[in-house]
């Protein structure tokens, strides 16, 4: 399990190298050597592995060893795709923990951040690329393999694996966001931080510097430890460096390094660092590009960034993210800790300990959108509409959708989502809708700037008759039948037996048992003596004398 760290262990933690070098020994990287167009083939050769019904658990991260591009340049530097969340296993080897320890991990960071290290000397700036050797063709950012990530749609190559690190005049502290980076020359590319509310923390820090009337500093982070990359696109509250989360994640402190040429901390055993200065008084239309709400964003007005200078090792790796339609790394890199973020939020904030997961939609319609809580059977309505009222308003970007469930629901699975709201609510009870949301991050056009909530009580209100299926130990049984005859390979599919929902009781179950026994006319015996007269056809009978609500639904 601690297979990250071994590799990494001289600075207590792994490096973007060392990580992909312990997901390779895992098995866990496809490596082409054969010659890859970084402009036409690459990401959609990986887009196979998200749209080509590939399960989840045999994902892969792709490293790339002969990039090529259109005009025919070979490159040095091997590109790596999908090495930080191509999967969830990617993922747990880049926490170096496992599975179940994931929601752990984030929350203890968020709570405990360790502060970083300055060290003087950095493998980030073994090579440095400076003033006229940023210029021209096959120089600057034009010497790097960036590929384009929706070939046929977007207008360049993107940096989608860059974290921009920013510093807030006022206070000093540093913040770090993963934002694409558009390269517009070999010394220029343009830099979208998103302007709504609760998007990119970089973008007040560049309101402050045009107040001031100065250019706003900006390093990119190329590649870096995987514990400081997962902090990049998390939402770690204003003013709290996320290196200092990144530390906590990693367990130690995160090694930093002073940039050459602006005022900014980076960290130092990264793959390569873009410096630069950041605009203020002029912006420049952006994109068309693929963007992770699954649908391409047109052309808008963002931030020049001038390149100062480019350091690197001696050789390094380039990282790329596979973003854009849902599932995708840009989704799963975010999944976990957005979840934690919303649990702690429901559970410490608000108190309200039934809730017991937070899950976000992923397929197609990228996390923000559709949230589902899971919440122990019996939780007062009141506490249940309490966490999705909570939920909605927690970000203004998030919940649209939110969606309560029981715990025998399982969200990922929309067949049993669709089945909970078909008998577990009432529309005209059940459902709320609020006005007043934020757009959000979504498609541009139309009148969706403006939005609404829903929110769906969708967990049992009372007790409800047993699932309809075999009980477990039949199916189980029926299962190992099943193997014996040969008969093709299973995949179960909760629910795959059946089970009381709160309305039953020992005589139907001593019943059932006496009917799989053979003996049903001892049942028979039992209903001649419980006749009686004067009732209309489908009264429902109750030994107890209860008498359950009326209903037509049978
Ligand atoms: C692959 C990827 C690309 C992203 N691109 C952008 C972007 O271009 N602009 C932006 O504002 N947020 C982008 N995000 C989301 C931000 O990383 C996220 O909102 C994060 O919280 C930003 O950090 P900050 O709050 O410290 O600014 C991206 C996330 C990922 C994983």
């Amino acid at each position: 399990m601690d297979d990250t760290s071994r590799v990494g262990s001289a600075k207590g933690y792994a490096d973007l190298q060392d990580h992909v070098a312990a997901l390779e020994a895992a098995g866990l990287v496809h490596r082409i050597t054969e010659p890859v167009n970084k402009d036409t083939e690459m990401h959609a050769l990986v887009r196979w592995q998200y749209r080509g019904g590939i399960p989840e658990h045999n994902r892969k991260a792709f490293l790339f060893t002969n990039v090529t591009d259109s005009k025919g340049r070979k490159y040095d530097m091997p590109v790596i795709v999908g090495a930080l969340a191509g999967s969830r296993e990617i993922y747990r080897m880049g926490l170096n923990v496992p599975k179940d320890q994931i929601g752990a991990i984030w929350q203890k960071a968020l709570e405990n951040p360790v502060p970083p290290v300055v060290v003087d000397k950095a493998v980030c700036q073994e090579v440095v690329i400076e003033g006229t050797d940023l210029i021209g063709v096959g120089k600057g950012l034009d010497a790097l393999p960036v590929p384009i990530s929706t070939p046929g749609f977007d207008s360049a190559p993107y940096i989608t694996a860059g974290n921009f690190v920013t510093r807030d005049p006022d206070n000093g502290i540093q913040n770090m966001g993963t934002y694409r980076g558009g390269l517009k020359a070999s010394n220029r590319m343009v830099v979208r931080m998103a302007t709504r509310n609760g998007g990119a923390g970089g973008y007040p820090h560049w309101e402050k510097y045009k107040a001031l009337g100065q250019k706003m500093p900006c390093a990119v982070v190329l590649g870096c430890p995987p514990s400081v990359a997962y902090t990049g696109p998390q939402k770690v509250t204003r003013d709290v460096d996320e290196l200092a989360v990144a530390g906590g994640l990693a367990g130690a402190p995160i090694r930093i390094v002073k940039c050459r040429t602006v005022d900014l901390m980076v960290p130092a055993d990264s793959e390569i660092i873009i410096e630069g200065l950041i605009d203020t008084t002029q912006l420049e239309p952006e994109a068309p590009f693929g963007e992770s709400h699954g649908h391409i964003s047109l052309e808008d007005f963002n931030m020049i960034f001038e390149v100062t200078c480019i350091t690197h090792r001696k050789k390094p790796m380039f990282a790329s993210i596979i973003s854009q339609v849902t599932p995708s790394e840009s989704s799963s890199i975010k999944r976990d800790a957005y979840e934690q973020m919303f649990l702690a939020h429901v559970v410490k904030t608000l108190g309200i300990r039934s809730c017991k997961r937070v899950v976000m939609h992923e397929p197609l319609t990228n996390l923000r959108r559709v949230i589902f809580l899971v919440m122990q059977q019996g939780t007062p309505r009141t506490e249940v509409w309490r966490a999705l009222q909570g939920t909605a308003m927690l970000r203004a970007d998030c919940g649209k959708y939110v969606i309560a469930v029981n715990e025998d629901i399982d969200p990922d699975n929309t067949d049993a989502v669709f089945w909970s709201m078909a008998y577990r609510s009432n529309p005209s009870q059940d459902v709320q809708i609020l006005k007043y949301r934020d757009g959000g991050h979504g498609p541009k056009g139309g009148a969706h700037s403006f939005d609404g909530t829903m929110l769906i009580d969708a967990t049992l209100k009372g007790k409800s008759a047993p699932l309809a299926l075999p009980k477990k130990e039949y199916m189980e049984h029926a299962k190992e039948m099943w193997e014996r005859l040969q008969l093709p390979p299973l995949t179960p599919e909760a629910p795959w037996h059946g089970y009381s929902l709160g309305d039953w009781n020992e005589e139907w179950d001593d019943m059932a048992k006496v009917a799989t026994r053979g003996d049903y006319m001892e049942n028979g015996k039992r209903s001649e003596g419980l006749r009686r007269s004067g009732l209309k056809p489908n009264t429902p009978f109750r030994r107890d004398g209860s008498t359950p609500e009326p209903s037509n639904n049978d």
